[in-house]
């Protein structure tokens, strides 16, 4: 069916959004083991109308400027889209729309399972059963802290963050925040503002982070305001890993001042600080936030209801703007 659309996929998707896109364009599918070059990329897209990008692509300005002249649009199959030249895919005509939204309580629970997990110690005990070094119950084995009562220090109100902050809320938590302003939901919650964030950081005994990517955010949690924060407070990353200098956490959790962390995201992805696998007091995932089978699968149709309302110069909700 040459007159059809062309729609490049760099990775699978869930197989019901791959059976809808079959049904109204000609797809091409991207193998899940490949690394997406700029001139891979390219050569994939070739020909293609819309490219679907996933957070595992860096669709930089070197890729961009590659892509073919037949791609109109850039439906990244994400709510991030810091690894998208958005500026440069503009000016060559091209949209970029994301999927925010759908991923909010997925990934809220992930952050909680953290938060949960690195309080109460929950990969060692796992390591320590699986091992066969467990000797039995012991009234001072692998004792961990309370969440109830203590304060939770969130970083980005938007809807990850109050979908954490309610969560949060009903184990007992108080929550403070910091944000660009107010959020008049947080209200609801008795949930405490502060404009300045070294202010919320040193009454944090958790800070779990969900703002996006920028410029401004890049490498905020690092080892001054490490230090504002009380002595084994725990540290949560469900957002992007570049907001945290790897060498000041690992520092802070080797002198155990920061008592545990728990992340799913790190800064250059699949890579990571080969000094965090060594570390017993950090909870390690891999990018799992919005790894549920619902959630994927309403991210899949966001992606094609974006690239679909682009392709028939109908407005997309989700368009990117900076
Ligand atoms: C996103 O959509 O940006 C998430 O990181 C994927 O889980």
């Amino acid at each position: 069916m040459p007159d059809l659309p062309l729609v490049a996929l760099t990775r699978r998707i869930p197989q019901v959004c791959e059976e809808r896109l079959a049904r109204d364009y000609r797809v091409r599918l991207g193998d899940d083991a490949v690394v997406f070059t700029p001139e891979r990329l390219a050569k994939h897209a070739e020909g293609a109308a819309a490219l679907v990008v996933t957070p595992a692509e860096v669709v930089g300005v070197d890729a961009i400027a590659q892509l073919p002249a037949s791609v109109k649009v850039i439906s990244a199959f994400s709510v991030g889209y810091e690894h998208i030249a958005v500026k440069e895919a503009n000016a060559r005509g091209i949209v970029v729309t994301n999927t925010p939204g759908v991923l909010t309580n997925a990934t809220a629970d992930i952050a909680m399972l953290l938060l949960l997990g690195a309080m109460r110690r929950a990969s060692e005990g796992d390591r320590l059963v699986r091992s066969g070094a467990w000797t039995g119950w012991r009234p001072t084995q692998l004792l961990g802290t309370h969440l109830s009562g203590k304060n939770l220090g969130i970083v980005g109100m938007g809807r990850i963050g109050m979908a954490v902050a309610t969560r949060a809320k009903a184990f007992g938590m108080r929550i403070l925040y910091h944000n660009r302003s107010p959020a008049a939901d947080a209200t609801a919650l008795n949930a405490t503002y502060f404009a300045n964030l070294d202010d919320m950081l040193a009454q944090s005994h958790v800070l779990s982070l969900h703002c996006p990517m920028s410029a401004a955010t890049k490498g905020l949690l690092n080892a001054r305001r490490l230090a504002l924060m009380p002595k084994g407070a725990v540290v949560i990353n469900t957002a992007r890993g570049g907001h945290v200098v790897d060498d000041d956490l690992i520092a802070a959790l080797q002198s155990r001042h920061i008592a545990a962390a728990g992340l799913d995201v790190y800064a250059n992805e699949p890579t990571l600080d080969g000094r965090y696998r060594a570390l017993d007091n950090v909870l390690l995932l891999p990018h799992l936030g919005s790894a549920t089978r619902e959630t994927r699968e309403a991210m899949g149709m966001m992606v094609i209801d974006n690239l679909e309302a682009v392709l028939r110069g109908q407005p997309s909700k989700n368009v990117v703007a900076i």
